[in-house]
């Protein structure tokens, strides 16, 4: 289906998910255009991965009910069959998990794991295994690494494997969550700056998760904060940290370590 021009790549309407009697993320409205980059904050418990998984299609597998609309250029997702949403998640959307390693099947290398993803979408071997050797180069691993198993790969090298398979594929929207809390301060800038250059090299829009606004300011053009499930403020990053408009943007921004480590003292009221 095409899309009529001006679509944007997700909408998200009245999107409840609930786990048995428990709504725990009713985002009434919320659009991500072609090459955006979008924060999606908020304190934990939040909603924040529930929201991200929801759009993927992966929250039905977890015993979550989900009404409403989840559309991606234009096509709904919310009813669509899983044989679609697989053929979509191989295709059009990836996630960077929270947790490095499970991104990959953790009984194959990670070569495989790509090589496979690779050729579905046709193509022979030999072009799957160059694409793929490209793209770990792209984000600086070598493409030895390829014949590794995922408990060989630091955090950072599976994050790097990661988005580099979502590069390899092409994806339009990747769903990043949290995908640098487990990681030290130098690999996860590394990490950032490999999802900006994704977005300028490929135009991937990213839905970038984390409750840590300063992060996000550095890299989205918009944050959306979430808070017991719906969005309270969504707003260009720049005016969102420097004057946030919701309690919840607040504390998120005064938990913040200052210059010193010292909590309280960043840049929140700033
Ligand atoms: N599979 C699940 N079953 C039951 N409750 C869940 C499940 N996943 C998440 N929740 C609940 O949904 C709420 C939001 O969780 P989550 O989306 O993980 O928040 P965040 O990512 O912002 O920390 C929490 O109250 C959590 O306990
Ligand atoms: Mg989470």
């Amino acid at each position: 289906m095409t899309p009529a021009p001006g679509t944007p790549l997700l909408q998200l309407r009245d999107l409840r998910v609930s786990f048995g009697p428990e709504t725990v993320v009713h985002i009434g409205g919320l659009d991500l255009r072609e090459g955006e980059f979008l924060g999606l904050a908020g304190e934990s418990g939040a909603g924040k991965t529930t929201a991200g998984l929801t759009v993927l299609g992966l929250t039905r597998h977890t015993g979550a009910h989900v009404t409403g609309s989840v559309r991606l250029s234009g096509e709904e997702l919310v009813p669509a069959p899983e044989r679609r949403l697989r053929q979509l998640r191989g295709s059009v959307m990836a996630l960077i998990p929270q947790n490095p390693a499970a991104a990959f099947s953790p009984v194959l290398p990670v070569g495989t794991t790509m090589l496979r993803a690779l050729r579905l979408h046709g193509g022979t071997r030999a072009e799957a295994r160059r694409r793929a050797a490209e793209a770990m180069e792209r984000v600086g691993l070598p493409a030895g690494h390829l014949s590794r198993f995922p408990h060989q790969l630091s955090g950072g090298q599976s994050q790097r494997t990661a988005i580099a398979l979502a590069s390899a594929l092409g994806v339009r929207l990747l769903v990043a969550d949290e995908p640098t809390s487990s990681l030290d301060v130098t690999a996860q800038a590394q990490i950032c700056a490999l999802l900006a250059d994704l977005r300028s090299a490929h135009g991937t829009a990213v839905l970038f998760i984390s409750h840590h606004l300063a992060l996000l300011a550095g890299l989205c053009d918009r944050i959306a904060v979430l808070h017991r499930g719906r969005v309270v403020e969504d707003r260009p990053a720049a005016d969102l940290v420097t004057a946030p408009r919701s309690d919840c943007a607040r504390e998120l921004l005064a938990a913040l370590p200052g210059p010193d480590g010292v909590r309280g003292t960043g840049t929140a009221g700033a």
